[in-house]
Parts: structure tokens; sequence; C-alpha cells
């Protein structure tokens, strides 16, 4: 049933051993640890809503294969009948499934509830799942609203129960490389720092044809996708964000073609639509994941690109200011020809300049797999290969800083983020890895602002949104 072909369960061994690059410093307070000490070391016992992508792939069959010395699966569920079926026999999960998201709860009372519901359904599953006795692993962006973060994080407090966000970007090697030179101060204190998000035209495009296209479902981009990119800037810098100016338009995608159906397969446009075009019958998984369930629940997830309905933006700027006063540039793309990124840290003794995904400066890539291979769940490791990072100091030299490439999902983040929860939650965590609600809502609040701003011409300040004061750790 599945592509995957690491079956290996993960030993405890093994993952010290690839966590060791990182094991030292300070043990900071994990808020994983409270699921183990109320499961008394017995195996955690999970629950999943959202059946789709995620919930079948990174916390579904990976953690059935890998995982299953440390967690097991009570009970599966979906508000589409067909996909839970299928997800069920994917995942290899021996347990019962619902649609009834609360009988699953009161009948199987997990240790555990994991969230992989459309982005802005997450308030009401974590919410409830607190209230039913569960601590929470909920996907990110956290919420897509400002109410329901502060409902999230009431309902928090209320309960007792714990929320991680699963931020897998910091577990990347390189983005904790980065952590590592900035926590050193290698260029001094950052002042200022440019940072340009690129996604291709098949990765950008995919955006617009599923439900993300709508920011009912997805918050918009800035949400659903910066998401990653505000926690990464938060994370690195050590800060969270007091103002956001920020400016959006639709002004590719949408209702800016002049010609549009309703989705791809069977399309009369196919061939006037050339590389957007996009052949759902190419991923069998895909066909039995969505189409072979449309009859449940309408969702089409090979919409047109085209779609009037779309009402997201496919070009944002922004400028942040953090808490320590720290003034970023920041831009996200959504029909570059590349996928990748740029960043540049200036601080008072140099510059750092981090980059991934450009073609003349890194491997050339097939872009049309860029996305397959950042989801892709095969085994994590080291490779023969490198990523960059470049050190200047200021009236000084430049040093390049090689960091061993990865090969698992989202450049090495997602296996480790998987090690960390679930084989040692109590592993050191010197570069504050593990991330709550705080951290899932100043990621989220950063685009929240931001939409904000776009809407009014104005700047926002992240104060006013939430309960929530940014604060900056000390210089
Ligand atoms: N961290 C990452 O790198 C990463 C990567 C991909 C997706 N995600 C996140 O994972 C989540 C799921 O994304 P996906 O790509 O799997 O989407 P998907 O469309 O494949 O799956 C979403 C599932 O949620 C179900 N659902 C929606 N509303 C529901 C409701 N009210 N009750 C019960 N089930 C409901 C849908 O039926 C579907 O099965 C999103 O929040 C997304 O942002 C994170």
């Amino acid at each position: 049933m599945s592509n995957t072909k690491n079956t290996k369960p993960i030993s405890r061994r093994n993952f010290i051993a690839t966590t060791g690059v990182l094991a030292t410093g300070t043990i900071f307070a994990n808020p994983i640890h409270s699921f183990f000490e109320e499961s008394s070391g017995k195996k955690v016992r999970l629950a999943l809503v959202g059946t789709g992508k995620r919930g079948t792939g990174m916390f579904g069959e990976t953690l059935v294969k890998r995982y299953s010395d440390y967690v097991e699966f009570v009970g599966l569920s979906d508000k589409n009948i067909g996909r839970l079926k299928y997800a069920q026999k994917y995942i290899g999960a021996d347990c019962p499934i619902f649609t009834d998201f609360e009988e699953m709860m009161r009948t199987t009372k997990p240790d555990v509830l994991v969230v992989t519901t459309t982005d802005s359904t997450h308030d009401t599953f974590i919410i409830k799942g607190m209230e039913m006795g569960a601590n929470i692993i909920s996907e990110k962006p956290m919420t897509t609203d400002e109410h329901k973060c502060q409902a999230i994080l009431d309902a928090e407090k209320r309960t007792g129960k714990k929320v991680t966000v699963t931020f897998n970007y910091r577990y990347a090697p390189y983005k904790m490389k980065i952590k590592e030179l900035l926590m050193e101060k290698r260029v001094g204190d950052i002042v200022s720092v440019d940072f340009h998000w690129y996604l291709n035209t098949y990765h950008g495009a995919s955006y617009f044809r599923r439900w993300h296209g709508e920011r009912k479902n997805s918050g918009t981009l800035l949400v659903h996708k910066s998401t990653h990119h505000f926690d990464l800037l938060n994370w690195w810098l050590d800060s969270e964000p007091e103002m956001v100016f920020a400016l959006g338009d639709l002004e590719f995608y949408g209702k800016n073609n002049s010609f549009r159906s309703k989705r791809c397969l069977g399309c009369e446009f196919k061939s006037e639509c050339g590389d957007y075009y996009y052949d759902i019958k190419t991923s069998p998984h895909n066909m039995k994941l969505y189409v072979e369930n449309e009859k449940y629940d309408g969702y089409i997830h090979d919409g047109c690109i085209w779609r009037e309905n779309i009402d997201i933006y496919d070009k944002m700027s922004l400028q942040i200011k953090h808490a320590n006063n720290v003034l970023t540039n920041y831009s996200l793309t959504t029909y570059s020809p590349y996928e990748g990124f740029r960043i540049s840290f200036n601080g008072t003794k140099g510059r750092i300049e981090a980059w991934e995904g450009i073609p003349w400066q890194n491997k050339k890539r097939d872009q049309r797999l860029v996305y397959e291979a950042e989801m892709s769940q095969k085994k994590d490791a080291k490779t023969e290969k490198y990523d960059p990072i470049m050190v200047m100091d200021n009236f000084g030299d430049y040093e390049e800083i090689r960091v061993p490439h990865y090969s698992g999902g989202h450049g090495g983040g997602d296996s480790r983020l998987l090690n960390y929860l679930f084989i040692n939650p109590d592993a050191p965590d010197p570069l504050g890895l593990n991330a709550g609600t705080r951290d899932g809502s100043m990621s989220i609040l950063t685009g929240i602002a931001a939409r904000n701003s776009i809407e009014s011409k104005k700047p926002i300040f992240v104060n006013d949104l939430t309960d929530l004061t940014p604060r900056a750790k000390k210089r």
C-alpha cells in the first residue's frame, strides 16, 4: 500500500547518535514531558483527527512503522468517512475510526491528540481535545485568527493541558546551525534582517489548487505558509514581533486569468495551461485520498488555479519590528522558477548570509520534485552534500561554514521533530527547539497582523491582537 521502504523502528541508541551534534548546554523545560509523565512510562496512547496528507504521512504511517515502540494509535477521526477508511489501511493502525470526534475522545481517552485537519478548524479540536483530557500536538499554523488564538490560550490555562505546535523547520540541521551562530553572537548583536522566501511554480501553484486558496480555510499564506518563516525568525532572533506593516495583492492566480475551469481533471484548457496543469492521476495516493472520496464532502484537490473564489494574496511584503528592535524586511513569492529562501542577518560585528535552493548556489534540482522531497518521509541520512552559510566580519574576511545536507522531509526536520516528540522528550534542548502556544501564537500573529495591515493600510501592533505582550530575551 505504501511506498515507504524505511520500516525499521528507531531505537533509542540510534536517536542519541543522530542528535549528538547539538547535545550540549542547558536543559530547557520540555512541554512534551507531561505526556510521558501521564502515560507512566507506557506507550503514549495517540488519537489523530484529520486523516489527509499530513495525517496519513508524517503523523500516520511514519509513526506506525518507525515509532511503534513508543506510541500506539487508539483512534482516528475525519469528517470524510471514505478518506478515513482509506487512511486507516494506509497508516496500518489497528484502531477504531470515528467520524464523530467527541465520540472518539470519549471512548478512547487518548493521552495525546494529534491535530492535522485544515488550518481554520485546528482551534475546535485543540480546545475540545484539552477539555476532554488530552494534551495536544497540533500542526502549524496553530490557528488562523486572533480570536481563535486567544481562545486556545485561555483553554490551555483553564484545562492545565499542554499544546505543542510542530515547527518542523526549526529541527533541520541547517536552521539549527544558524541558531547556534546567532546564540554565540558570531557577528555581534543582530540589528536587521533581509528574509525572502520563494515558492516555485509547482509548489506555489499547488496552494491555489487546494483549500489553501480560500482565506476562510488557511487564513491566507501569510498564516498558512509564513507561520514557518515567522516562527524561524522569532526563534532565531530570540524575540517576538511588536509591529508589522505589510503590502500584498493577488495579481497572478485566481480571477487574473482569461480562462478558467473547475479543476484540472478533464479540463478543456489543459494545453493552454501548460505546466500549470496538474495531472492528479500521476499520484495513486492522491487519487485514493481525495478523488475517490469527493462524493462524501465535495472537496476537490486539483481545483483550477484561476478560480474566481481564490481570495488569498500571491505576493506579500512585510516590515517587522521585533521587541529587541531588530528590523526585518520579509517577502513571499508564489510563482518563482525555483523553491528556496535567502536570509541575511546584519550584526554589529558582521553579517551572516544563508540560503537554500538557489540553483546556481546549490545543486540544480528538478523543481517539479522539490515539494515531493520536502514532504517525503524517506529515511533521514547525512548525504555527501553540504549546505553553506557565509559569515563575514566587519573589516575582516569571510568564512564558509559547511552544514551536512540531510535527505529526510523538510531538510531532516520532520524526523528530528518526531524523535524529540516521541522517543526522548527529555533530551537536552539547548537551542530551545520545542514550541508551545506562545511560539505558536507569535508566529501566526505576525501573519495576522500583516493581513490586517494590508486591509487597513496601517501598521498593526501585535500587542493589540491578544492578551500576549511581545517580549525579547535580553541581549
Ligand atoms: N509542518 C509541515 O511542514 C506541514 C506540511 C503539510 C501540512 N501541514 C499542516 O497539516 C494540516 C493538514 O494538511 P494536509 O495537507 O494534510 O491537508 P489535507 O487536506 O490533506 O487533510 C486535511 C484533513 O482534515 C479533514 N478535516 C477538515 N475539516 C475537518 C473537520 N471539521 N472535522 C474532521 N476532519 C476535518 C479533511 O477531511 C482532510 O482529511 C494543515 O494544518 C497543514 O498546515 C504541515
